[in-house]
């Protein structure tokens, strides 16, 4: 491997254009060696960037910062004396590389999965949303009252601040009035809602409504005592069925983790709104599960459980994808955290770019064959937008 190898000409490019996100090395090439993997990310010290690479062995990490030129030349020697693989995670393309053993490689990039290039050092890095005198995170048990996240509760928090980091990319990429609405369907205990609102409201100083819609009373009654704590006025929280709660016009919709048709629900709430942005991270996928009958040589696939429901997975979120596609929103599906975090961990994220109330005939001819290729008799979502038209 020379410095002109595709994927290294990919790590300077996009280094160069600031859209480096990280690089991660894995795959050892000898299985006794203590380094684990390797991370190489970012990192902007005064007026410089340079490439800090993080080696994490059994016991500890060891970060060593070096210019993009040094960097290059560490990248080939890990390579070439410790890893087969190396994986390129840039704003444009994620770039998957692995090695054989007979000195072959393959390639292949698909659609980024990470939206945010962090160039802090780690030990400074600060989250989005400040734990201190934060009182709904003290209020849902996150924080202690002296602000200091409890032990047992990193994962949550970070997986808050995640998701806030992700909103900020995608809001900051959408034009929306000064004053709009922002509606969380499922909003549960109302960690994602509140943390929403802190960030719009403290950290962007925008004015939305949010309006939190769950189905559990005891849950309404805490999340609002909350808010009022908290002094959150434009916040509140209604005991409703996604399908069919009072709502006002949906300009920001999400919901996460809503279960299974609820989540359709509520994106059909949301494309008959015509809300500029669609937020879902689907749960269980029973509904599509149970109305699919893989036929011919596909029977195969539905013989062992699992397999069976990760393909439900996949069919239901395609197709809830292709069905926003095809209303006029330029729709991704990506993981929002890390699976040792939570399993749920995909996002279908949506903006609305067409103004069209029509589906696109084309893309609803797409998800006609796919339903027919795997038996699937009906998705939720097509059906409810179809009784709408
Ligand atoms: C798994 S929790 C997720 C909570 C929150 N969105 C989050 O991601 O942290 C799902 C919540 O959705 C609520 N829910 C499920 N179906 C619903 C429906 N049809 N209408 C309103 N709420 C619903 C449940 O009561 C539950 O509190």
């Amino acid at each position: 491997m020379t410095q002109d190898h595709p994927f290294i000409c990919h790590f300077k490019i996009c280094f160069s254009k600031k859209k480096f996100v990280k690089l991660v090395l894995s795959k050892k090439r000898v299985k006794t060696t203590i380094i684990k993997i390797v991370t190489f990310k970012p990192l902007q010290l005064k007026d410089e960037i340079l490439v800090s690479i993080v080696t994490s062995n059994q016991h500890n990490d060891v970060t060593k910062n070096f210019t993009l030129e040094q960097s290059v030349l560490q990248l080939l020697k890990f390579l070439k004396e410790d890893f087969y693989q190396a994986d390129l995670f840039t704003l444009e393309k994620d770039w998957h590389l692995l090695y054989y053993r007979s000195g072959k490689f393959k390639m292949k990039s698909k659609p980024p999965t990470l939206h945010v290039v962090d160039m802090r050092h780690d030990h400074v890095k600060k989250r989005i949303l400040d734990p201190i005198g934060n009182i709904y995170l003290e209020q849902l048990g996150v924080t202690t009252k002296e602000g200091l996240v409890k032990k047992g509760k990193q994962d949550k928090y970070l997986q808050i601040n995640k998701y806030i980091e992700i909103i900020e990319a995608i809001l900051s990429a959408v034009h929306l009035p000064q004053s709009f609405n922002v509606v969380d369907m499922g909003a549960g205990k109302g960690y994602l809602t509140f943390a929403l609102y802190d960030y719009l409201h403290n950290k962007l100083k925008r004015k939305p409504k949010v309006l939190g819609i769950e189905l559990r009373k005891e849950l309404v009654e805490k999340c609002n005592f909350i808010a009022k704590k908290a002094k959150y006025d434009h916040l509140s929280f209604e005991q409703g069925e996604i399908k069919d709660a009072v709502l006002p016009k949906i300009d920001v919709l999400m919901a996460l983790h809503a279960c299974d048709i609820a989540t359709d629900d509520a994106i059909a709430r949301g494309i008959n709104d015509q809300a500029k942005v669609i937020l879902a991270a689907p749960c269980c996928h029973k509904q599509v599960r149970k109305s699919m009958k893989n036929q011919g040589s596909l029977a195969v696939l539905t013989k062992f459980g699992i397999m069976e429901a990760r393909q439900a997975e996949i069919l239901t979120d395609t197709i809830r994808a292709l069905v926003l596609e095809s209303y006029g929103y330029k729709t991704k599906v990506f993981e929002f955290i890390a699976t040792d975090h939570t399993p749920k961990n995909i996002l279908i994220a949506a903006v609305k770019t067409k103004k069209t109330s029509v589906p696109n005939p084309v893309i609803k001819e797409q998800i006609t064959t796919l339903k027919a290729n795997f038996g699937i008799a009906f998705h939720e979502l097509e059906r409810l937008m179809e009784i709408k038209t």
